[in-house]
């Protein structure tokens, strides 16, 4: 599915809407444009309790939807947490992994790459969410993210890399505004940088691994850095949870077709 040239725009609403009501206006807002879409490819992450009803109303193909974490063990006495299959059986088929906010409240590298190998023996679609909290000028932040990504991906098999989609989303442009997002030709520098790490891994195979970014994506900076950062799509915070702002992100994103 993954190998699709389609764009990949990710909602991520992370504890929001705050009713069922409210999530389900929402996503109407949202599927109108959506699934008219046909070069874009739009995953939905509500939270959880909003999943399987979300899920279970739509049949085309152009939307799907994700969960915003699970936990790496499959079932037991683990209270408050979801498995791999929990959030699957609830029409799952993504599941952002190592978010900057999870990673903030304690997640560790060896977390992350537990759920990406518990998502992974599920058979689901992992978001794997890497970025560094600040820039230094000898580019220590890149070995950072290089150990964020070598770590995730440990033991990870070539063929399961095509259900990977890596979300570059540098903390320092998390929740602003577009003026704060990393600029186009930064971004395209750090899109090489992953793809490098990633080819040295797994050769021709990392070639067609879907790289978005993440950080005050908003409909203003869209388009440039789909077309010069060289990005296969985006992963949207707050610009997620208007469905007219998201929706035009959504139609510059069908507008501005893939490499
Ligand atoms: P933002 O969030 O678009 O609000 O910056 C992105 C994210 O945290 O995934």
């Amino acid at each position: 599915m993954l190998k699709t040239k389609k764009r990949i725009v990710i909602a991520n609403w992370k504890m929001n809407p705050q009713t069922a009501d409210d999530a389900w206006s929402l996503f109407s807002g949202i599927k109108k444009t959506a699934s008219k879409l046909r070069f874009v490819h739009t995953i939905i992450c509500p939270p959880a309790t909003y999943l399987l009803d979300l899920s279970d109303s739509y049949r085309g193909k152009n939307i799907s939807f994700g969960a915003q974490n699970i936990f790496w063990k499959e079932k037991g006495s683990f209270t408050g947490e979801i498995s791999a299959r929990q959030i699957h059986d609830a029409g799952a088929r993504f599941v952002l992994v190592g978010h900057s906010e999870r990673r903030a409240l304690g997640e560790t590298n060896e977390n992350v790459w537990l759920k990406v190998k518990a998502a992974l023996k599920e058979r689901l679609h992992v978001i794997l969410c890497i970025g560094e909290s600040e820039r230094d000028e000898s580019g220590d932040y890149l070995h950072f993210l290089r150990e964020q990504l070598e770590s995730a991906l440990n033991g990870v098999k070539a063929a399961d890399l095509n259900r990977t989609i890596i979300a570059y989303e540098p903390i320092w442009a998390i929740g602003k505004t577009g003026e704060d997002a990393i600029t186009p030709d930064k971004l395209h520098e750090m899109v090489l940088f992953i793809r490098r790490v990633l080819v040295e891994r797994y050769n021709k195979t990392a070639i067609d691994t879907p790289i978005i970014y993440g950080g005050s994506v908003e409909k203003e900076n869209a388009q440039g850095l789909l077309e010069r950062g060289v990005v296969a799509g985006f992963l949207v915070g707050h610009a997620s949870l208007d469905a007219t702002e998201f929706s035009s992100i959504l139609k510059i994103a069908n507008e501005t077709k893939a490499l």
